[in-house]
């Protein structure tokens, strides 16, 4: 094995395959070509590093099932810098498999390649940078994208050394045991605060870009229908329990048109926006990241996305809620709301009929994805469709009882 996986610390992340590592040739590639581009422009992206000439170490390779996420360290052996250089691939192996064809996907996959992507990711970034201009960094980091690597085109940004919220959400778990559960006040304060400002930090993003310039996907409240009536369609076929599907199908269909002009409020959407995609520093200060702004949406979705993506979590979805109680969330969400309303009336039902479709799209995943390969893999499915579907169930009779 080449020396680039020596001393190399290499995970693999969602559901990959271990069949489907990396090629070590191509991470050889990946590494010269990423030193060249260091070593021309470290002087650039970082102020401590002057004439000496920078050396570059491959400290990390994270295997996700659609990027590979290298953490490079420069030092010139005064001063050291660490950043991420991110390439997208389209390894199907390193992804699930389909159970069904024709599973209704609230946001299409790859529908451009994975350069187009990388670009849009780094326009993102940019984008975001702009959004947040003249915002309290107290409360609001910007993860700077340094450069772009030609070649199999990966973007470089700085390194965040911070957990991400998802993390920080699931660490309550692992010390529940000793601290029943409750972080102190100003822990509490702090988390609070994060919601608040993932509110305003969405409300400023989507008030940079109303999305003209971008295809228009689920803008429209005839959409929204055909979504639900597809996704009940598919939820009884993959076998979800009918009468809270189609009782949350029903009440999602008859209110959208009571919520919602023909044509909904749009702007350009992060693309996913969740618990994954920020990272929390001190004081619950956040750094949202990895845009992919492709489309006009309805804003919305965004929000949905979020606070959906918190309540359907692994764990809170293993231990049927215990991992984050349901007024803890409530209180997350209203507070995002008021927030990203600015003074307004917060959209709850809006926001409601979005979780809803949220809600039919990760069930549909559950339910229509195949585990990777390995026995233990499919065991480990097995146990999370039964234990999952029962609380799926209980999210879809939230909902309908809100939108009833
Ligand atoms: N700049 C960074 N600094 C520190 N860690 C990072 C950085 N970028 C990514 N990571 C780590 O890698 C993980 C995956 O990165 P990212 O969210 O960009 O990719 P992804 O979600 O797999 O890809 P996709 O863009 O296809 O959704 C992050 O959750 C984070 O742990
Ligand atoms: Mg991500």
């Amino acid at each position: 094995m080449p020396d680039t996986f020596d001393a190399l610390h290499l995970t693999r992340e969602g559901d990959t395959d271990p069949a489907g590592d990396p090629d070590a040739t191509d991470t050889d590639d990946v590494v010269r070509s990423f030193s060249e581009l260091a070593t021309r422009s470290a002087a650039d992206w970082f102020s401590c590093f002057g004439g000496a000439p920078v050396a570059t170490t491959l400290a990390e390779l994270h295997v996700r099932p659609r990027c590979f996420v290298h953490r490079f360290t420069l030092t010139d052996g005064t001063s050291r810098r660490d950043v991420v250089l991110k390439i997208r691939h389209s390894d199907a192996t390193l992804r699930r498999a389909e159970r069904f064809d024709g599973r209704p996907e609230l946001t299409p996959q790859r529908t451009i390649s994975d350069r187009d992507s990388a670009r849009c990711e780094l326009t993102g970034l940019q984008q975001v940078a702009r959004a947040m201009e003249g915002a309290d960094p107290d409360r609001f980091g910007v993860l700077r994208a340094l450069g772009w690597l030609d070649g199999p085109a990966g973007i470089v940004m700085e390194y965040v050394d911070e957990p991400t919220l998802r993390q920080q959400l699931v660490r309550r778990w692992r010390r529940a045991p000793l601290r029943h559960g409750r972080p102190g006040r100003a822990e509490q304060r702090d988390e609070d605060r994060t919601w608040s400002d993932l509110g305003e930090w969405l409300r400023r993003f989507h008030a940079a870009d109303d999305g003209r310039s971008l295809p228009a996907r689920m803008s429209r409240r005839d959409e929204l229908v055909d979504f639900v009536e597809r996704a009940r369609h598919f939820l009884l076929q993959a076998g979800a329990e009918p009468g809270v599907v189609s009782g949350l199908a029903t009440t999602v269909v008859e209110r959208v048109e009571r919520v919602f002009p023909v044509d909904l409020p749009t702007a350009a959407g992060h693309g996913d926006f969740t618990a994954q995609n920020v990272f929390v520093g001190p004081h619950g200060r956040i750094t949202v990241f990895d845009p992919l702004p492709l489309w006009r949406v309805c804003v919305y979705e965004d929000l949905a996305r979020l606070t959906m993506g918190m309540r359907l979590l692994g764990p809170q979805v293993l231990t049927h809620g215990r991992l984050l109680g349901e007024d803890l969330c409530d209180r997350w969400e209203a507070r995002l709301l008021a927030a990203y309303a600015d003074g307004g009336r917060p959209p709850a039902d809006q926001l409601h009929v979005f979780q809803a479709l949220l809600l039919m799209d990760r069930w549909g995943e559950l339910l229509g994805k195949r585990p990777a390969r390995g026995r233990a893999r499919q065991v480990s499915r097995r146990v999370r469709v039964h234990v999952g579907s029962g609380w799926y169930e209980r999210q879809a009779r939230r909902l309908s009882s809100l939108l009833a």
